[in-house]
């Protein structure tokens, strides 16, 4: 299986990164992180040209042709991002912004007709949990995943960082283990 990770924090061993470090362990196989913090080529913000209304693919030629190519490729994707001001971080969401040809799939009519893939997401807040704290993420991830037509298994969000790790939070820790094993078995299951 190969999983492909759009990873959101600008911090390399932050909570996000142990939470993924934990999921991908346990799903095993290969896998590539996209770190928007640290781009090998830069990706420019989506322009709203609307090329991709009528033509499968981007206007802009920089690093994201690359990341349309890996995410075809890939079996499963994780999206990854601690909460900045209730939404994912503002690196993440330059990336995802250029993800408007899979939206505007619907528009040319050449959508895939099946859900195809496996896709999570992990998010982080540091303050302690509260109601909504994550939905301004939840909403950007779930709608990027349904756009692309893949099978959504389930998110882990871990409250309160600024206080406890993952290590002190061993619900979270099952949590992000649960959610391996049915990528895991999707995945089998082909
Ligand atoms: C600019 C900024 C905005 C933040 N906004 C929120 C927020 O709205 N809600 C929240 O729970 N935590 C918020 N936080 C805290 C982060 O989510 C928290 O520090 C998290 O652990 C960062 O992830 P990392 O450890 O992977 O870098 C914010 C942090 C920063 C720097």
């Amino acid at each position: 299986m190969k999983t492909l990770v759009l990873f959101g924090s600008p911090r390399k061993k932050g909570h996000t990164k142990e939470m993924l470090d934990l999921l991908l362990k346990n799903i095993g196989g290969e896998y590539e992180i996209i770190d928007a913090y640290n781009l090998k080529e830069e990706i420019k913000p989506c322009n709203d040209c609307r090329y991709c209304w009528k033509n499968n693919g981007c206007s802009i030629k920089d690093g994201m042709q690359d990341i349309y190519k890996k995410i075809e490729e890939c079996d499963n994707i994780v999206l990854a991002s601690p909460i900045y001001f209730f939404s994912i971080t503002g690196k993440l969401k330059v990336i995802i912004d250029r993800f408007q040809p899979y939206w505007a799939s619907l528009l040319r009519g050449d959508s895939p007709k099946e859900y195809r893939k496996t896709g999570c997401i992990l998010m982080v807040g540091g303050a302690k949990a509260f109601e909504n704290q994550f939905l301004g993420g939840e909403l950007v991830f779930k709608r990027l995943l349904e756009d692309m037509k893949i099978k959504f298994v389930g998110e882990v969000t871990m409250s309160n960082s600024d206080r406890k790790s993952l290590e002190q939070q061993p619900e979270v820790k099952k949590q992000i283990l649960d959610l391996a094993s049915r990528i895991v078995e999707l995945n089998k299951m082909g």
